[in-house]
């Protein structure tokens, strides 16, 4: 074999981000329609694409893992996930990557092996990463995420999940060590927070199990004030938040690393999704996305 593809796709997490990387839950959805397409074949150019942080270090790990010439491969990507926005661009690029690298080995790829992977390019990436994206763009349902392992999630909601990108890039380094700084500042509002944070994400999964999408919005309203406490969110991230609120969502908050990036909104029922795109784009918005929770589970 001389060319070996993998895929991938982006994520949004529902609720949970950055209090996740402190040991509480989080929930993530895929975004199938955001894709990254990899394929590796041997080394021909000695020219190495330009790629994002990580995915080098996962393949090269790979390749030594299965004791293959680590100097042996090219790797071409094709990233319809934008970086820097908290969709997960840079564990969609490892994860594809190495998907493809094991094809083109002929070499099988169980979800663990896959995994560990990815994080070691996380690593690179973000510095300490809690490993909710590399699950979530390797899953094919919603997650529910703790502990470093995921399980599917239930989902009955007529809902829709609108992404809208604030065009602000951001760093989710930055953003990690903001919320660790933060943190160590107070053992008693760490402990607040953390405890809240695992409360609400905990009432999230009972709302999305029970198609209440009054208490889903809720659930995403509470989880962005205490995001916007610890200091990640950002002016135009508020920006669209409150225009989503305004144009009827459920619930809006930043996803991901926040400090720019994307937001998220609940449309419910599922057909007020188109509505919300336009309000959301009118207020500035450069980019948005739907995610059908119906079809997402
Ligand atoms: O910004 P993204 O897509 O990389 O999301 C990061 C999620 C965090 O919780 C902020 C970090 C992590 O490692 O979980």
């Amino acid at each position: 074999k001389s060319l070996g593809i993998g895929s991938a796709h982006g994520k949004v997490i529902l609720v949970g981000e950055h209090t996740v990387v402190h040991g509480t839950p989080a929930i993530a959805f895929p975004v199938p329609g955001l894709r990254v397409s990899a394929s590796v074949r041997r080394h021909v150019t000695g020219q190495k694409g330009v790629q994002p942080r990580g995915v080098e270090t996962a393949v090269a790990g790979a390749l030594r893992r299965w004791n293959r010439d680590i100097e042996g491969v090219d790797v071409a990507l094709h990233c319809g996930v934008p970086p820097g926005r908290g969709l997960g661009a840079s564990a969609a690029c490892a994860t594809a990557a190495v998907r493809a690298a094991a094809d083109l080995h002929r070499v099988p790829l169980d979800a663990r092996t896959l995994h560990e992977l990815v994080q070691e390019g996380e690593h690179v990436a973000h510095g300490r990463a809690s490993g909710v994206d590399a699950r979530a763009v390797a899953a094919d349902t919603p997650i529910w995420f703790a502990g470093g392992t995921a399980r599917p999630l239930a989902v009955e909601m007529d809902a829709s999940l609108v992404i809208a990108d604030t065009g602000v890039t951001a760093s989710t380094c930055d953003a990690v060590r903001r919320v660790r700084t933060h943190l160590a500042a107070s053992p008693a509002d760490r402990e607040r927070t953390l405890g809240r944070a695992a409360v609400l994400v905990e009432a999230a999964a009972d709302d999305l199990a029970a198609g209440d999408a009054t208490g889903l919005g809720l659930r995403m309203r509470d989880f962005h004030e205490l995001l916007a406490a610890l200091g990640v969110s950002a002016p135009a991230v508020d920006r669209l938040v409150a225009a989503a609120l305004a144009a009827g969502a459920a619930g809006a908050k930043l996803t991901g690393g926040g400090l720019g990036g994307c937001v998220l909104a609940l449309a419910a029922p599922a057909r007020d999704a188109a509505g919300l795109r336009a309000a959301l784009e009118r207020a500035g918005a450069v980019r948005t996305w739907s995610v059908p929770l119906g079809a997402a589970s």
